[in-house]
């Protein structure tokens, strides 16, 4: 419901065009919900997929998916928030509440009470809480994490080293090697290297020969970067999980992005690979994990230190549609290395 009282709000109003700021009314919360005032953000790929490629947008389209921020409303029902809690919160497009705008009015399970920024990206039926003992019964199986260094990628990594995982070979650019071992990998090749890529097809080619079958996540999802050099490594048989969407063609500051949901006719995979589409924003499809991933899972992974979260590079402007747009520019550029772009709705 709206209570009239507007706030601002950046989105986008046309593919490709400069981000505008827009005034947005309030919502009161209803049952279950909270509003939170939004005081930091981060800059996801799909923000640039939103703005450049008109990626679920209907303009104008207010962008963003992680907020940290304090309730300032609650509704009625809400059991593990109260009015001053400091929240973080992943937010599904579903819910029409993207987080770059100085309120939200969401679901209380959407957040988690942490003062720490993350892009969750969990998407395993591993228990939690882990029992003692805890060993999987696949745990030496291969699991390629290709794209490490990514946000995806490094959360991914964490969550196998916590959960026993002992065979996970990974690649990302060399200045990030030392650091994802500390995350788990167990080889670590770089991307950008032939010799290096020839190193790793070799490996998989063996584990294959073994008869174990290896298992990829392709967090970088990008036709020409990571799906094209895999279909050539891949040994038959193996399983691929490409984070949606399939980007065929980047965006670039005179190029529009091109995607496909195709994980399987996109590249040619050798006999027997098996793909598939993996999508975080419809996690509430899961009935525990609605329940449980923010209010829960996360806080506790934080504080336990199971996972640690990115680094995070500063985006800083005048104004909030500076920043704002600032931002997406260097998503476009491709500057992101190891690190994930925040920034404060406010001015300090
Ligand atoms: N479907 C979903 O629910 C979902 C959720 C989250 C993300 N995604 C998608 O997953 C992708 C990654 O998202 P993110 O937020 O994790 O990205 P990010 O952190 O912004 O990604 C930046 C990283 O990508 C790495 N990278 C770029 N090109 C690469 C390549 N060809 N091979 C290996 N690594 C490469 C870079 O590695 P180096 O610095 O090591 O060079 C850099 O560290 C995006 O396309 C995003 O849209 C989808």
């Amino acid at each position: 419901m709206s209570t009239n009282t507007p706030h601002a709000g950046v989105a986008v109003v046309a593919a490709r065009a400069p981000l505008e700021i827009i005034q947005v009314p309030d919502l009161k919360p209803a049952e279950g919900q909270v509003c939170v005032e939004v005081h930091w953000v981060g800059s996801t790929p799909f923000d640039l997929h939103q703005a450049d490629g008109g990626l679920r947008v209907e303009p104008p389209q207010i962008l963003g998916d992680t907020a940290v921020g304090v309730v300032v409303k609650s509704g009625e029902g809400v059991e593990h928030l109260k009015i001053g809690d400091q929240v973080f919160g992943f937010l599904p497009p579903v819910h029409k509440q993207p987080s770059q705008q100085e309120f939200i009015t969401v679901p209380a399970h959407l957040l988690g009470k942490h003062t720490l920024t993350t892009s969750a990206c969990l998407n395993f039926t591993l228990p939690f809480p882990k029992p003692e003992k805890y060993t999987p019964s696949d745990a030496n199986t291969p699991i390629l994490v290709w794209g490490a260094s990514s946000s995806v990628g490094q959360y991914t990594l964490q969550l196998l080293k916590y959960y026993g995982y002992t065979n996970v070979p990974v690649t990302a650019s060399k200045r990030h090697h030392q650091l994802l071992r500390s995350f788990g990998a167990t080889e670590t090749f770089d991307y950008t290297s032939p010799e290096d890529i020839h190193r790793l097809e070799a490996l998989l080619a063996s584990e294959s020969q073994n008869g174990r079958r290896v298992n990829v996540l392709d967090n970088i999802g990008s036709v020409q970067g990571s799906m094209e050099p895999l279909a050539r490594i891949t040994p038959p048989g193996s399983l691929v999980a490409v984070l949606w969407p399939v980007i065929k063609v980047h965006a670039e500051e005179d190029i529009a992005p091109e995607f496909t949901l195709d994980t399987q006719g996109v590249v040619n995979w050798k006999e027997g690979v098996k793909t598939v589409g993996v999508s975080t924003h419809s996690y509430e499809a899961n009935e525990l994990r609605k329940r449980d991933l923010q209010p829960l899972i996360m806080p506790e992974l934080l504080a336990q230190g199971i996972i640690t979260p990115n680094a995070t590079r500063i985006v800083e402007g005048a104004t909030l549609l500076d920043r704002a747009q600032s931002a997406i520019d260097i998503l476009r550029r491709r500057e992101v290395s190891g690190e994930r772009l925040v920034w404060r709705m406010k001015q300090a």
